[in-house]
């Protein structure tokens, strides 16, 4: 199993999420979040001063996904949320230990479907 945290521009999660329901990945966490990459975020005038470093507004998606849907999870987070912009966002990829849904119990690959 493997974790995929996708940091997205919020008017694209629709778009995400629809792909992702079509790809029989129906299962997500949604957070909004704030960040910066490479350009470190922006700055803006207040008052006559300019203000630095202040942190974009992101959605971060979180899907666990079996290591067979992988590349399809990736791949529509890649189709639903590419502009070729800087700030179209990042997806970070993590291996999963197990998983447990808790109405019974059930264990592993079984528990995420
Ligand atoms: N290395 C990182 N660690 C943690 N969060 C990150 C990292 N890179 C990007 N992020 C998060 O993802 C968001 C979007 O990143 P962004 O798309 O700007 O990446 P980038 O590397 O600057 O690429 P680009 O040059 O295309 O903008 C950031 O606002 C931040 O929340
Ligand atoms: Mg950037």
């Amino acid at each position: 199993m493997k974790k995929v945290e996708a940091i997205i521009r919020p008017s694209k999660l629709k778009a995400v999420q629809a792909g992702l329901v079509a790809a029989d990945i129906p299962c997500i966490t949604v957070m909004p979040v704030k960040g910066a990459g490479l350009q470190k975020g922006y700055a803006e005038v207040y008052r006559g001063t300019e203000v630095p470093l202040i942190l974009h507004s992101k959605i971060m998606i979180i899907c666990v996904v079996s290591d067979e849907n992988l590349e399809k999870c990736i791949n529509v987070i890649l189709d639903n949320a590419s502009e070729g912009n800087i700030g179209d966002g990042k997806i970070f990829i993590y291996d999963v230990l197990d998983a447990v849904r808790i109405r019974n119990g059930v264990r592993g690959n079984d528990a995420i479907r």
